[in-house]
Parts: structure tokens; sequence; C-alpha cells
């Protein structure tokens, strides 16, 4: 087989660039030396900073500065941001080609949660516990974003949380490092497609490295403080998953880890991240982080803050000027060798040629592609499949929902019910103004064309006026069914958004208090970027789905769960607090000397003296129309054991024994119950998704293998301990239905 043969057909295809052949890293070194070798300090420190456009600003704007075109014609700049469409790309890469060295900018956007369509967001989708619909949707990001001129987008966002009072909880996949590894990888798969240098391909950043999800308080921004251990245990696992995917850059994050911030920490990225795990990819900042290591403390100043930054490993600087207005003489007073700018340079210019920017610097710049590439039926489709799997059913009682057509009057009441672009929630983008979106109302007469919808907006979402509950309740009198739509404003969660009250907002509990007086059927769509506090909804409301933020296409999601087109089947991919006094409240906890039994017993226990210990909402709970009996299949099972790369397998029947087709999350926990240092009570470590008619069975079987049981020991060192498991299978973290244990031997 002729490899060049195979090359060029590839390449006459145009679908992918030299960096796809098999011989393409040594021709890209080769590349990237001849290039570097004509380049001024100048020219390679511009290759190091990038710049925000001047339409959007996702930071603190730098005041009065220079023309960005003319610096990017004297190649001052290696990346621009926040700049999109072909028309704008054009225009700054014209600038760019005009610089001696030619080198093309990278054009970086958050495309976070889709690009034109806007998909749920990440926290939501992460309810679907599909992390092939997320590859499929990132997919259609990627596309979308690349046909109008961006190569790069900063995301995933793979930040481990436990705090919902911290407002980027939203952009995230929730608390578990299993689901979010995995979770991490599809989305790096989903942005990159077919590999860099492919048309449809945008270059993925992991983000933020590292531990951000954890500032004390939930605080946006603030300090962390943990043990190497938790690090490597709990928050480093996404963004391994996310470096082994092929993830293209890593982006560092704002807050200080143990003392150090991020984006000056040679741990995070040149002993774990270039070193142990041998990423080759580039390292940018996060806005302005390199700069804030002023205010944080760090360093006296920006020179000081450039030398930081650069020795830690940080390749790019985003917006903070530090670099391009300090590394030149940090090189030429023998601060900083020569050597490292070469390698941060080194590191990006490989990455324009894997994009294949060097053989065509225009090549995502093409006003037709972005016409045909955008909104297409199929993505919208897609959009809407994925916005489904991620509502969660919290409560039906008497199996109120799903809605029948029939239905003579419903009332529709609440401050969402007729939102629109609310619904694409914090981190979208507003690529057509006229975005034709619909809301819960609007699709739910569509979808019930024989109903009387009548309406009431009840409540503001945020303060104490009152005045529109007497409509609500009268029209909430009028109807068989209420449907109430409630939440958060959309910027309520995302970017410095953290809250200390996560209480369902403003007296829109007492306008469901209201209305559910009335002694009428009520359905709460409760809508928000973050788990809220709603307790006394929770106790009395009938129904109550949890819907995020759906994106573009949620209100039709939203009515084909409440109609029954579609069984909903999600499950929380993060512990729903009682009230705030509980966070961080999470499942994966160590046991205490003093777990207690019950809640009763809350004397020489772990526990709060006037709360259940127990959370509102389980991370892994989620409801459906149907319901599934689990069998255990091995009823004489005896005590397994596993040694050396023995796996065991461990098998039960699902059976759905209600009137509904539907989907169940089958979940495997383990747990070691005895080891040094200590292992969490249950670790998720696997799940089925298994689809069932009505009646139906299906055997579920499970395997289980050293791979599972690794964890870091006090030294780091990634080992399994023999001792004893215990395996627990069940719908939910605490709906455990089958229990095993077994033995790992060596
Ligand atoms: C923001 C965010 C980061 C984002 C970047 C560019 O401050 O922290 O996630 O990618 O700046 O918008």
């Amino acid at each position: 087989m002729n490899f060049k043969k195979i090359a060029s057909a590839l390449l006459a295809l145009g679908i992918f660039t030299i960096s796809q052949t098999v011989f393409a890293q040594d021709e890209i070194d080769k590349k990237v030396d001849s290039v570097l070798s004509k380049m001024t300090l100048a020219e390679k420190v511009g290759q190091m900073n990038q710049y925000n456009g001047d339409w959007e600003a996702t930071g603190p704007v730098t005041k009065d500065v220079g023309n960005k075109l003319d610096e990017i014609k004297q190649g001052r700049v290696g990346a621009v941001l926040n700049i999109m469409g072909s028309a704008h790309t054009k225009m700054f890469q014209d600038a760019a080609m005009q610089s001696r060295m030619k080198i093309p900018l990278l054009f970086g956007q958050d495309v976070i949660h889709g690009y034109r369509i806007t998909f749920p967001i990440p926290l939501a989708e992460a309810a679907s516990w599909d992390p092939d619909a997320i590859e499929r949707a990132e997919r259609i990001a990627a596309t979308e974003a690349s046909a109008s001129g961006i190569n790069w987008t900063f995301a995933p966002m793979v930040d481990i949380a436990r705090d919902p009072r911290w407002g980027r909880v939203m952009e995230g996949s929730g608390e578990d490092p299993y689901l979010g590894s995995l979770i991490a990888a599809a989305r790096v798969r989903g942005f990159q497609g077919r590999g860099l240098g492919s048309i449809d391909a945008v270059m993925a950043c992991a983000k933020h490295f590292a531990a951000y999800g954890a500032a004390v308080g939930g605080r946006d921004y603030n300090s962390v403080d943990m043990s190497l251990h938790q690090l490597w245990e709990v928050y480093l696992p996404p963004f391994k998953a996310a470096e082994e995917a092929g993830a293209a850059t890593f982006m560092n994050s704002f807050n200080d880890l143990n003392g150090t911030p991020a984006t000056g920490n040679k741990y995070l990225q040149r002993d774990v991240l270039k070193g142990k795990w041998n990423f080759k990819g580039f390292v940018v900042s996060d806005w302005g982080s390199i700069g804030e290591m002023i205010p944080h403390g760090y360093a006296k100043d920006n020179a000081e803050a450039a030398l930081f930054a650069v020795t830690a490993g940080n390749d790019m600087d985003m917006e903070s000027r530090s670099y391009i207005g300090n590394l030149e003489k940090l090189v030429n007073d023998g601060k900083v060798p020569m050597s490292m700018v070469d390698e941060s340079v080194k590191r990006i210019l490989r990455k324009k040629f894997e994009m294949g920017l060097f053989d065509d610097p225009y090549r995502f710049i093409n006003a037709s592609r972005e016409k045909s590439m955008l909104n297409r039926p199929e993505s919208r489709e897609e959009a809407r499949e994925i916005a489904r799997k991620s509502v969660v059913l919290l409560k039906n009682d008497k199996q109120l929902l799903p809605l029948s057509r029939q239905l003579k009057t419903v009332a529709l009441i609440g401050p969402l019910a007729k939102a629109k672009k609310e619904q694409k929630g914090f981190w979208s983008l507003d690529i057509d103004p006229n975005e034709d979106i619909q809301s819960v109302m609007e699709a739910m007469e569509k979808a019930a064309p024989m109903t009387k919808f009548l309406y009431s907006y009840g409540c503001n979402i945020d303060d104490q006026t009152k005045s529109g509950f007497a409509d609500a309740v009268e029209t909430a009198k009028k109807a068989d069914v209420v449907v109430m739509a409630m939440g958060e404003a959309p910027d309520m969660t995302g970017e410095a958004k953290s809250k200390a009250n996560i209480h369902l907002p403003g007296v829109q509990e007492d306008l469901i208090k209201a209305v559910v007086e009335t002694g009428k059927p009520v359905v709460v769509l409760l809508m928000a970027g973050r788990p809220m506090i709603f307790n006394w909804t929770a106790d009395n409301a009938q129904s109550i789905l949890y819907t995020w933020w759906l994106g573009s296409l949620g209100g039709g999601a939203i009515a084909d769960v409440l109609y029954g087109d579609y069984n909903p089947s999600g499950k929380l991919p993060i512990t729903f607090p009682r009230t705030e006094g509980q966070i961080p409240i999470y499942y994966n906890h160590f046991n205490t000397g003093r777990p207690g039994v019950s809640d009763k017993d809350v004397f020489y226990k772990s526990a709060y003296i006037d709360l259940p210990n127990s959370p509102r909402y389980a991370f892994g709970y989620g409801l459906s129309y149907t319901t599934f009996q689990y069998t255990d299949d091995d009823a004489f099972y005896s005590k397994a054991q596993i040694k050396d790369n023995e796996t065991l397998k461990i098998s039960l029947t699902i059976k759905n024994t209600g009137q509904y087709a539907g989907e169940e999350t089958v979940q495997l926990y383990i747990r070691d119950l005895v080891s040094q240092p200590l292992r969490p009570v249950k670790e998720l470590k696997d799940f089925k998704k298994v689809f069932l008619q009505p009646g139906e069975s299906k055997k579920v079987t499970f395997t289980i293998d050293r791979n599972m049981l690794y964890f870091y020991n006090d030294n780091l060192e990634y080992v399994t301990q023999p001792g004893d498991f215990q395996v627990m299978i069940g719908s939910a973290s605490d709906d455990i239905r089958l229990h095993r244990t077994f033995e790992l031997t060596n």
C-alpha cells in the first residue's frame, strides 16, 4: 500500500491536509523549525499573544489600547477571539497576511454548547448520560463554527463541581470524575472530528486547568485549597481523559491552587500536563490571568507575571498584554531563555500547521459554506433530541404526566412560560438575532391543538411583587391542569454568577403554593443552570420536571416530554442539596468514623442536628413515566475473586413493569471496603442504558476488571490494593437494587 498515493488522494479530496497523512508529524516539525528559524524574537513573542476582537468581551476589557489590526500587520498577534463570521475573520486574516512572516491567525471562540443552534447547557447534556449524543452535538457545533471562520473553541469545560453556588456549574458535567471523564473525551472527539486539518474540525481546549470548580465558598475566581491526593482522584481525571482524546489545547484557570495561581503553576503545566502526560499541544491563559497574578499578590508587575507564566509552561497570553509588553526584554536580559520562547512558539505553530492554516489561511473563511452549514434541519432535530434526553423527571405523583392531548383546558403560569431566548442559557451565541425560538407555551399549543390554553405571568423571576398572584390563581381555577414554568434568569448562572442563596428566586415558590392551594393538579417546570433549592415545591407539587436551559429547541423538547412523545430518562449529574447549609454535599464521600445508620440517630454522628443528612435529590436520580424492576440473575452467586487480569461478570434482568416504553440508566458503583488511604462509600464505574417496551425484559451484564479499581495512594502512585470490594447496581446512587461482593486477591 503506497501511503504517498493515499496521502495525495486525501489531499486532492480537500478533506484532509498534509497533517492527516502518516508522515505528517515529521513533515510538520521540519516546517515549524523552518518558519521559526526565520522569525525575529518580536515575531515569536507575537505568536504568544492573543487579543480579543472589538465586538464582544468575555472578560474585563483593557482600556486605551492601540489598533489591533495594525498590531497584527506588525506580526505582534498570533490569535484572536470573539471574532466570528466569514467577513470579520477575513478582515483579521487579511491583516495577518500583510505581516512579514504571513503567519495565519487562530480564531478562538467560546462554542460551549452550540454555535448557531444552541444545544442544552453542558450540565443539562450531562443529565442525558449519553456521551454519544453529546459527541454528535459537538460535531454539529464544530461544523457550524468552522464554517464561520472559527478554528478553535474554548471548550470542553471539564471542571468537576460539587458546589451549586458556583455559577459555572452550568458549564461542566457535574460532580463525578467517571461521568465527567467520559463526557470530556466525547466533547473533544466531537469538536475535532476526523482530526485537526479536517475542514469541519475545530481545536478543542480542555479548561480550566485546574480545580477551578473547587473555589472556596463556590465563589468564582476564589482560592482552591486541596490535597494533591484529592486533585488527582477527583479534579484531574476529566483533564486526563481530554488529553488522551487528543485535545489540541488546554486553558489554565483564574484560581490559585494551594497558594500558586494556576497560570503560574509549574506543577500543573510542566510537571503534570507537559511532563507526565506528555501533552504536545499548547496552553493558553484564561482571559487576563497572567496579569492577574499581580492582584493575586504573586507577581509584583506584568514583567514578573510574564516571567512566572512562561516559566510555568503557559504558552499563550489571552488579553493581559504581559507577554507582548515584557517577554522580549526578559529574553534580552537573560531572564527567560530563548529556548523557552521557542518551545512555546513551536507548540503554537505546530497546531496552525495541523489545522492546515499554512496550506490555506482562509480555509475556514468561506461565506457560502457559512450559509449552507448553519441551522440545518437535521442539526435542529439532533438538538431537540438531546434536549429531550436532558430533562429529569423529579416527581410524578399519581401519574399526572404525561398530559393527555384531550385535556380541555390547560393553564400555563409563570415568568418562563413564554420565555424564548432565555432558554439558550449562559455562554450561548447570538449568531442570528432574529432566531426563531419556540416558547414552552407555543410548543404546547402546537402539540395539543384540541386544548384551550390559558396564560398568566404570575410573578417576576426575582422580586417580591405578588400583584400577579390573583390573576394566576383565577386562571388556575379555570383549568383542568396547570403547568408552571419557573426558575432562574439565564444570567443567574455562568461566569461571575455565584450565588449565596440558590433557592428558587423571588416569590416564585409563594406563587406555586398559591396555585397548588387551588387544588388543581400542578406540573412545575424548573429552568436553571444549577441545582436550585425548592423544598416546598418538592413536597407539594404533583409533578416536577427539571429542564435546565435546553437551548434553541428547548420549548419543543419540553412539550415532547409533557405529552409523552418522549418518556423522560435524564439522571442528575450533580447532587441537589436541601439547603445551602449542606454544601458541599456529594455522593462519593468518605464514610467517616461515625457514619451513623439512619437520619434519626444524630448523636455522635457526622450529621447536622437540624437537617437530614441525605440530599434533596441524589446523584444519578431521575424518574420515568414507567417503572423498572431489577432482578438478580445470579441468585446463587458466591463471593467471587479477581486475580491478575481476570474479570468478573455480573448480570441482572431489567424489566419494564409500567405502561410506557422508556429508557433506564442502570448504574454500577464500587466500594473498596478497606484501603489506605480511604476510598469513597461508592464510586460510579460504569452504566448501561436500556430501552424497554412495556413488559419487556433485558439482561444487562457488567464486566468488572482491575482497571476500575485503581486509585492514587499516599505517594500519588496509581495502584490497586488487594481486599474486599462491594458492587452496587441501581437506578440512582441512593437507589441501589443489587449488592455483590468480590475479593481482589493481589
Ligand atoms: C472567560 C472564561 C473562559 C473563556 C475565556 C474567553 O473569562 O473564563 O472560560 O474561554 O474568558 O472568553
